[in-house]
């Protein structure tokens, strides 16, 4: 079988795009309003709105992800060491670094590629305040076990959950876990509002002390009591998310038909892993990730992530590199790959494969189907 390459490329994701008949009457609102920011009418609606489809019971929004884990980090009073992981998007670490915060990287698990929390105890010193941890690709970190550790070490808790949209353990919201969660709603999301994030909390009092953060500490005209930030999600940010979560259950169902394909394709294709979502979590649908071995596949990750980009299908090495690699953290004592093992051979192994929505399941199968050529190709000329 022979193919040619895409006409077009096929990008790893797109963004949702929804008619954009559906934004003109939210635009008419706000431009009746008046109101373009400052937690007006959208913001408020798309808050609530998040907090039943989160399954959360507080949410403060905020103009992105980033800007709202560093806004957690000060919510939470953190000093000297957090201990995190490695595997992951560079937010993840920099916000530490913006806080003057001193990332310690644990190395992973090697079947969920999470945080390894039989890892962490080891690395508590008198300095640690916190784990920050990543449900990576939206696979729940084990939040048990660090619920565990942190209790017994009085440590505070963050999930990074830009990943982890919609998902829940045993109908728990992902979002209830831990001191606070951030979900980002970045463009390439699931669920994006162009730019944007939230952060979620089971605690009452902590909604009107990141409220204050995110608006500069601003208490009233003649009161500004918290160093504070601007991390305000604006109201056509918010507009964009009411209009995107109409079409959430819709975008759900076309990426599960897609990911139904690559499984169907890819599950016997020796040396090829897939991530397989725990049967009592609801999968985040964020990512379709495959691991290749390169002695058993034929050809290594960094090979076939070029041999598909020949055929114009862009596919990413999520994550690589580490974050502990980055010139910035690479003399960490923790940074040290010795220590770093699996995190090492993990993203080495990792290939994120097309998934969006609008991605033609005919496409799907040709993509699986040059996947599978590739490894028959080199196996027959040996
Ligand atoms: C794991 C992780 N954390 C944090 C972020 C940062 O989120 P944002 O792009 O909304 O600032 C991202 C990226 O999108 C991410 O993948």
């Amino acid at each position: 079988m022979s193919f040619e390459p895409f006409s077009e490329p096929i990008y790893v994701t797109r963004p949702l795009f929804a008619d954009l008949q559906d934004l003109h009457p939210l635009l008419e609102d706000i431009w009746e309003s008046k109101i373009l920011t400052n937690g007006g009418p959208k913001h408020q609606e798309l808050e609530r709105a998040l907090c039943e489809t989160l399954n959360v019971p507080y949410l403060s929004l905020f103009n992105n992800g980033t800007i709202a884990l560093i806004t957690a980090c000060q919510a939470l009073n953190l000093s000297g060491e957090v201990i995190t992981t490695p595997f992951t998007f560079p937010a993840t670490p920099h916000i530490l670094t913006w806080n003057q915060l001193t990332p310690v990287f644990c190395d992973i698990d090697p079947i969920t590629m999470n945080i390894n929390a039989s890892k962490i105890e080891a690395l508590i010193t008198d300095k640690t305040s916190a784990i920050l941890a990543v449900h990576v690709y939206g696979t729940p970190c084990n939040v048990e076990h660090i619920e565990d550790i942190a209790n017994r070490y009085g440590l505070k808790v963050i999930y990074d959950a830009a990943h982890a949209f919609g998902v829940e353990i045993d109908g728990r919201g992902i979002g209830t876990f831990g001191d606070i969660s951030m979900f980002s709603f970045h463009a390439t999301k699931l669920f994006h509002t162009a730019e944007g994030g939230c952060l979620t909390f089971n605690d009452k009092s902590l909604k009107s002390h990141i409220d204050l953060l995110k608006n500069f500490g601003i208490k009233n005209e003649s009161e500004v009591i918290l160093p504070g930030i601007n991390g305000k999600m604006n109201e056509i940010q918010a507009a964009i998310g009411l209009m995107n979560l109409c079409h959430l259950e819709e975008e759900r169902q076309r990426r599960a038909k897609i990911i139904d394909i690559y499984r169907e394709e890819l599950s016997q294709v020796d040396g090829i892993t897939l991530l397989e979502t725990p049967s009592n979590v609801r999968p985040s649908y964020q990512y379709f990730v495959i691991r290749i071995d390169e002695d058993k596949f034929g050809i290594s990750r960094d090979e076939l992530h070029q041999q598909l980009k020949e055929y114009n299908v862009i596919t990413r090495k999520y994550f690589y590199p580490l974050c502990s690699d980055y010139d910035c953290y690479k003399k960490l004592p923790s940074a040290d790959p010795i220590t770093l093992p699996i995190a090492h051979k993990v993203a080495q192994e990792v290939l994120a494969l097309p998934l969006y929505g609008q991605l033609e399941l005919e496409s799907v199968r040709t993509i699986c189907h040059l996947i599978r050529s590739f490894s028959h190709v080199l196996l027959r000329s040996m």
